[in-house]
């Protein structure tokens, strides 16, 4: 049995203890420890009582994943019931899917205008005027439903790994009558041999970093777009590289948080298994995507702080 996997749930974990500065990090070493100043507020537990309400919520399914016997990850759709968001713990009765697609919804003229539009304006008027767009990782398709309604002239497709999600998506566009978009059950490691070249668009958002293997995931992303088409990917991204940079961002706990019961056990639990996380940071994943086939003259990065975002973007 690899202890890998078991490495780097500790490292997210011990990640979002230092960020918050419930933990220290050694300045001559990469020794963690408690500041003594620190030791009694710790006691009373006033300081963590965000982290661990969350943690109690999830704390037998992070037990299991700890265990050295235990699964390496697992499919976080699968994982109904209550999971963090922004630092409330929120009932969710349709699970991760649910709680998504509500936060997307809330947000949704500005994250279209950010994370489509703004640095790729003539994109807006090849929608209206009519084109091929997927989204890979869609989940329950709280953006992609929106863009079939506000582009009828486009052909749309959602592919996501999860059957739950996709059934979800499948039964809104009926209900809402939508005939321009459609939703596929498919992995982004292995999509269809006749999808080289197939799209115009393809959009991903906060989906790389939790798949089993970002690179080959990327090569198929570029595989799927025409040339000239337009690759649009965001990922979640907090500023700096490692622990000792991040540490006095405030989101940085957080990300952490969902790094360590959401995105490392998705990704351990696909093919691959590297659980890239959410912590990353931006030279990592430009790395991922350079690797992934997108050449390092042709990748755009666009890092917009106030969403806690990169936006990486590849004319083919
Ligand atoms: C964090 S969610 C983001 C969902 C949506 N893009 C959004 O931003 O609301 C990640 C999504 O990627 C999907 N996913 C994970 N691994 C995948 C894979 N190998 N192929 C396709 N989809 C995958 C998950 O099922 C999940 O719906």
């Amino acid at each position: 049995m690899s202890s890998l996997p078991r490495c780097l749930y500790v490292k997210e974990i011990l990640g979002c203890l230092a960020t918050s500065r419930i933990i220290e990090i050694d300045e001559n070493s990469e020794k963690y420890f408690v500041m003594e100043e620190l030791r009694p507020i710790l006691k009373t537990m006033s300081i963590t009582a965000n982290l661990l309400t969350f943690c109690n919520q999830r704390k037998d399914d992070i037990i299991e994943l700890l265990d050295i016997n235990g699964p390496n990850g697992y499919c976080v759709h699968s994982k109904t019931g209550l999971v963090l968001f922004l630092g409330y713990c929120v009932h969710s009765k349709t699970g991760f899917g649910g709680v998504l697609t509500a936060r997307r919804e809330r947000d949704i003229d500005s994250l279209i205008q950010i994370e489509l539009f703004q640095d790729t304006p003539d994109l807006k008027d090849k929608l209206e005027s009519g084109l091929s767009y997927v989204e890979y990782g869609s989940g329950e398709g709280a953006v992609i439903l929106e863009m079939a309604k506000r582009f009828p002239k486009s052909q749309f497709t959602a592919v996501d790994y999860s059957t739950d999600a996709i059934s979800v998506l499948q039964q809104k566009i009926l209900d809402q009558n939508l005939t321009n978009v459609q939703g596929i059950h498919g992995d982004l490691h292995d999509l269809p041999s006749d999808w080289s070249e197939k799209y115009d668009v393809a959009y991903i958002r906060d989906v790389i970093h939790d798949v089993g293997d970002p690179v080959k995931a990327t090569n198929e992303i570029v595989r799927s777009v025409k040339r000239g088409g337009v690759v649009s990917i965001t990922e979640v991204a907090i500023k700096g590289s490692n622990q000792r940079e991040q540490r006095d961002d405030p989101v940085a706990p957080q990300f952490y948080l969902y790094s360590t019961c959401i995105c490392v056990p998705e990704s351990l639990n696909q093919p691959g298994g590297v659980g890239l996380g959410c912590t990353s940071g931006q030279e990592k994943m430009s790395k991922i995507l350079m690797e992934g086939g997108i050449p390092k003259d042709s990748l755009e990065m666009y890092f917009k702080s106030a969403q806690n975002i990169v936006r990486y973007v590849y004319r083919k």
